[in-house]
Parts: C-alpha cells; structure tokens; sequence
C-alpha cells in the first residue's frame, strides 16, 4: 500500500522538489499528504501549490513563543497522521516533544557527512576547517542535533578555491538524489533500524 508523506520545509525547497519528481514519477511509492511550513514566504509553497499538495502555513512569527508555537505544530502533525515525515530545509530545531512523538518517522537531510558539521552552514564549516571530502546524509531525527542514525550518504570532493556556495551546489546536487532515494526505501519498509544503525533490507 503507498504511504503517506509530509514535508516540513522553510526555504527554497529544491528537496522537496526533488521528492515530489519522484513521486510524480512513480519511483517513490507514497503520496504526500501536504506541505508544513513555517514561513509564508517560503518558495516551497508555490512548488506544492503547483503540484497540487496542500500547504499548511504556522507562521512562527506570529506565536508568543516557542511552546506555543511548536504546540500548533504538533497537532497539526497529529492530525495529518502519516507514515512519515520529511525535515526537507526546516530551519528549526524541533522540540524534543515533537520528535518524541513520531519515533522512527521522520527524516532529515543534511549538507555534510555526519556526525561532522552538524548545525548552520555546514558547508562553510567543512570549507572552514579544510577538509578534502564533504557529502550529504539522511538520517533519522532523534533528541540530538543531527545525530540520528544514518540512512545514506554520499561523499562528494571539497575543490581547491571552494566557498561556502560552490561546495553547497556541488553537495545539492547528491541530496536531490539521496533523500529520494532513501525516502523509497522507507516507502517500501526496506529500513530497519536497530540502536544506531539502520539496515537496508
Ligand atoms: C539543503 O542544503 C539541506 O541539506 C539543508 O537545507 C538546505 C535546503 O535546501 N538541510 P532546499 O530548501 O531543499 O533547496
């Protein structure tokens, strides 16, 4: 049976355009159920928009505060009930209540090869620091910052002459293949994970 998706997504949304191309294309096997974001200003809204996927915008700058903020996000979330959602560049930490909450459900996609990097601009602290090979991994979220167990990576070679920007288009191009692909694995229930590994069946 297709699952159901949901993207969490505050900027561009060039991921979440990559999964709904695959989608569309029938390489992942899931249906998304809408987008969540909390920027109404977000690119991604006109990506859904144009694919016919529901937006739910909570502006997090119209909340009092963090609670209560992530409060309305967590019953919407709720309410959507799906089998599984995507961080797809939300730029927020999410509440430990919140990732509590869908244990095993949720993955994010992040711009270096963990556990290096974790946080804000990986790529500039991978350039930073001088490291000759930086990548991409998707993982599942738990309590800790990008911490949790990895699906996939993918490496990808730090050029000499390289800002912050090059090596951030030469990594987007491998995440908008990764996250795809390690979303059609969960889809297609090949992801177990076990302590901090997850096994591909
Ligand atoms: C990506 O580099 C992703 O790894 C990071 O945020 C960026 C989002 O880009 N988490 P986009 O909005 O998907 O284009």
């Amino acid at each position: 049976m297709k699952k159901r998706i949901a993207v969490l997504a505050s900027g561009r949304g060039s991921n979440f355009q990559a999964v709904i191309d695959a989608i569309q294309s029938g390489k992942i096997p899931a249906e998304c159920a809408a987008l969540i974001t909390d920027n109404p200003k977000a690119y991604a809204i006109e990506r859904a928009k144009k694919a016919a996927i529901p937006v739910r915008i909570i502006d997090y700058a119209t909340f009092p505060s963090r609670e209560v903020y992530e409060k309305a996000l967590l019953s919407s979330m709720q309410e959507l009930d799906v089998d599984l959602y995507i961080l797809a560049g939300y730029m927020r930490i999410l509440g430990a209540g919140i990732v509590r909450s869908f244990p095993g459900k949720m993955m994010n996609i992040h711009p270096a090869l963990l556990p290096s990097f974790t946080g804000l601009h990986a790529q500039r602290q991978a350039v930073d620091y001088g490291v000759k090979v930086s990548g991409c991994t998707v993982h599942f979220v738990d309590e800790s910052l990008d911490g949790g167990p990895i699906i996939l990576q993918h490496a990808v070679p730090v050029i000499e002459g390289d800002d912050e920007d090059s090596l951030a288009n030469r990594i987007l191009e491998y995440e908008h293949v990764c996250f795809p692909e390690a979303i059609r694995l969960f889809c297609e229930d090949r992801l177990e994970i076990v302590g901090r590994h997850v096994r591909v069946r």
